[in-house]
């Protein structure tokens, strides 16, 4: 039965405006309350989204004591993520959390517990699937145009860590010191994708590097993925100027722009280039070379990725049916940022299942 949902949200920092608009325009849903810890993070968005100042909270402790709420949607750290769902689910509240899910897959299994324990729901933040090219691809993919899948070639391009030098504003500054950039911060997006397209990969190999010198992590890899009859490879970098044509704003944003090409039995499907300011279409070439349009355009329209995304939870809220994007099936994608890692350190494959 349908229901007004009310929610609550921690974290009003850079991204949240993405959550706030999408709730906004949900008509079964609420924005009842905001929490972050610094006070000064509260006031922008509770004037920009009509929230009034006893409904602002420094401590999620205070917001579900003094409010009414069903749902906390969590727009923090990993860091602070156990103990936050923690609290929202001993209160019986379920749950939206960003990705990454946690900074370790000991934490993430110990939240899948806690959730489980409570007997509350909760899903991941994992907008990347929800992006327009993406929706596409897989309508594609699943007519099976393309025949068997053989190959596939993932590539993420934008000039943004070479850009990030001491006297520049980013949005999210943290990213400089951060021990673990490109595929801990993105990773969790694009192996979520393409378990979305081609299902989990038996094991990965990773090579990673660094360009920009104003980072710590890395902001370069490449990524081989390999299925039961397939194989694919994400090569993936903030630090290319391969795309940059026309697309450098003065603020520094990461502007990228994404391609994919699947190869099949039967022809080949591509991606072409996509992103926030580059449309890109979606083309099928068969065996003899003749090339058709599948969708003219696409775009990586991020604030309707929200509202893509923010729907199914309610909706699988209103139903019962399961998130596309709950904690165990993120455990999986988690375990693939983490074999990244581990197989860039070690120089060798590692199993995912
Ligand atoms: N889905 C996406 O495409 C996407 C994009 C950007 C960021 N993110 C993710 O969203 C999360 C937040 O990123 P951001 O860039 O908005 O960071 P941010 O630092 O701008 O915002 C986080 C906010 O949380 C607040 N906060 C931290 N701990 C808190 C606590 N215990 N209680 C209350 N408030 C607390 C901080 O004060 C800050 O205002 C990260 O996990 C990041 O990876 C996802």
């Amino acid at each position: 039965m349908r229901k007004n949902w009310k929610v609550g949200l921690v974290g009003t920092g850079f991204w949240s405006s993405n959550h706030l608009q999408a709730w906004s325009r949900i008509p079964s849903v609420e924005i009842t309350a905001l929490c972050d810890r610094i006070p000064e993070k509260l006031v922008d968005k509770a004037k920009q989204f009509g929230i009034v100042e006893d409904r602002l909270f420094t401590s999620l402790e205070e917001m579900l004591e003094k409010t009414d709420i069903d749902i906390v949607d969590i727009v923090t750290g990993p860091e602070t993520h156990l103990r936050l769902i923690t609290i929202a689910a001993k209160a019986g509240k379920h749950i939206m959390c960003q990705k990454p899910f946690a900074p370790s897959l000991s934490e993430a299994s110990a939240i899948v517990r806690v959730v489980r324990e409570h007997g509350v729901r909760l899903m991941v933040t994992e907008n990347w699937r929800w992006l327009q090219p993406y929706q596409a691809l897989k309508n594609v993919l699943d007519k099976g145009v393309m025949g068997k899948v053989r190959a596939v070639r993932f590539h993420h391009k934008s000039l943004y860590t070479p850009r990030m030098s001491p006297d520049v504003e980013l949005p999210q500054p943290f990213f400089r010191t951060m021990p673990q950039l490109l595929f801990y911060e993105m990773g969790p997006h694009w192996f979520d994708t393409w378990r979305f397209l081609f299902g989990t990969p038996k094991r990965l190999y990773a090579e990673l590097g660094r360009i920009s010198p104003y980072i710590v992590g890395e902001d370069t890899g490449v990524v081989m993925l390999s299925h039961e009859d397939f194989y694919g490879h994400m090569d993936m970098s903030w630090a290319t100027g391969e795309e940059v044509e026309g697309l450098l704003a003065e603020e520094i944003r990461n502007e990228w722009v994404e391609q994919m090409v699947i190869d099949g039995d039967r022809g080949t499907v591509t991606l072409h280039g996509t992103g926030k300011f580059k449309e890109g279409r979606i083309t099928f070439t068969d065996l003899t070379g003749v090339e058709q349009v599948l969708v003219p355009s696409t775009l990586a329209d991020t604030p309707e990725s929200h509202f893509r995304l923010q729907s199914h939870f309610i909706h699988c809220l209103n139903t019962g049916e399961p998130f596309q994007t709950d904690g165990e099936q993120n455990l999986v994608t988690l375990k693939m940022v983490f074999a990244t890692y581990q197989s860039a350190e070690e120089h060798r494959p590692v199993e995912i299942y």
